[in-house]
């Protein structure tokens, strides 16, 4: 099965990865999303497009800020919404992922957002649920998490209007980040030139050599002249067998300081797609200044998913 399935009106069935995803589609996400903006700013913060559907948020994984917005963005759509917690589901005794969703949708469950620690579940779970259900991967190991890409790259669109004359910095644990990987493939689709990888060279990733990017061990190397910076945390969970760098001396490093801003272009904005551990990838002085658009990217982010969400349903507002 290709990652990417389209329904018959050209729309895509399942958003599994942005790997293999048309420029087209990518815009016609930002569109919807560009039209759900305003929805957060009525009095009445909903439109009725998803009334009737019921959307599963399946998390395996901790999350703040996909879980939440996929809830508001699908609350704001009008659809029911459902979060399964794990802990208290039949999970714990012994019910595989597969028959979980399987009641599910016997309950009538149109779309699952699903966060999982095993690289490929959600697409195990589209090839399993075939036409009955929409999947999103909300976060797959260290391999994808695409409405965070779309949602970063809708960010970047919204602060510099166009991608094909950017240069993009992603600095950190790029060896671990499913973040990055989505990251990079969207940058890449929307043709921007210049994207570099900073960090340490074991925090590289070895799987995307394919790709036209700039690596660089040093910040002071890396970030001369971009347009964007995007920070990235050490994610220790998925280091199973690696060396983990030493705090203190990471941050030394690679942390952001307000001095590599003065590296940078001066309207170059900070990204960071959260958690953040301030003090050591990122200075509060950064994350908090006014280069930073760290929240923004929270808020864009309600917009992309009732996009990804209605593109799935087959519905345009
Ligand atoms: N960016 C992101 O995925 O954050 P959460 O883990 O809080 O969802």
């Amino acid at each position: 099965m290709s990652k990417i399935q389209y329904s018959n009106d050209g729309n895509i069935k399942h958003l599994l990865t942005i790997e293999g995803l048309q420029e087209e589609l990518i815009y016609k996400i930002f569109d919807l999303a560009e039209s759900f903006l305003n929805v957060g700013n009525r009095e009445i913060k909903n439109v009725p497009l998803l009334r009737g559907k019921t959307i599963c948020n399946l998390f395996f994984e901790n999350s703040t800020r996909t879980r939440t917005t996929f809830e508001i963005a699908a609350k704001r759509l009008s659809a029911d919404v459902i979060n399964l917690d794990i802990d208290s589901s039949s999970q714990s005794k012994g019910e595989s992922i597969f028959d979980t969703v399987d009641n599910l949708i016997s309950m009538g469950a149109d779309i699952f957002v699903v966060r999982h620690p095993e690289p490929g579940m959600p697409e195990l779970l589209a090839k399993h649920v075939g036409g009955n259900a929409h999947i999103i991967n909300a976060g797959d190991g260290n391999h994808a998490h695409p409405t965070q890409g779309l949602l970063d790259t809708f960010t970047i669109k919204k602060y510099k209007n166009r991608f094909d004359n950017l240069s993009v910095a992603i600095i950190g644990d790029i060896k671990h980040s499913r973040v990055a990987r989505s990251e990079i493939h969207a940058l890449t689709t929307l043709g921007v030139p210049d994207i570099r990888l900073i960090g340490p060279t074991d925090l590289m990733p070895t799987d995307m050599s394919k790709i036209n990017l700039k690596i660089f061990e040093s910040m002071d190397d890396g970030l001369k002249n971009v347009d964007v910076i995007m920070m990235l945390r050490i994610q220790k969970e998925r280091m199973i067998g690696a060396i983990i760098p030493e705090e203190g001396e990471y941050s030394e490093k690679y942390g952001l300081r307000k001095k590599h801003l003065l590296l940078a272009k001066k309207d170059a904005i900070v990204m960071h797609p959260g958690p953040m551990n301030r003090g050591i990838e990122i200075d509060s002085d950064v994350a908090d200044g006014q280069q930073s658009v760290i929240l923004s990217q929270v808020t864009f982010g309600i917009a992309i998913r009732m996009a990804v969400m209605s593109m799935l349903i087959g519905k345009n507002i």
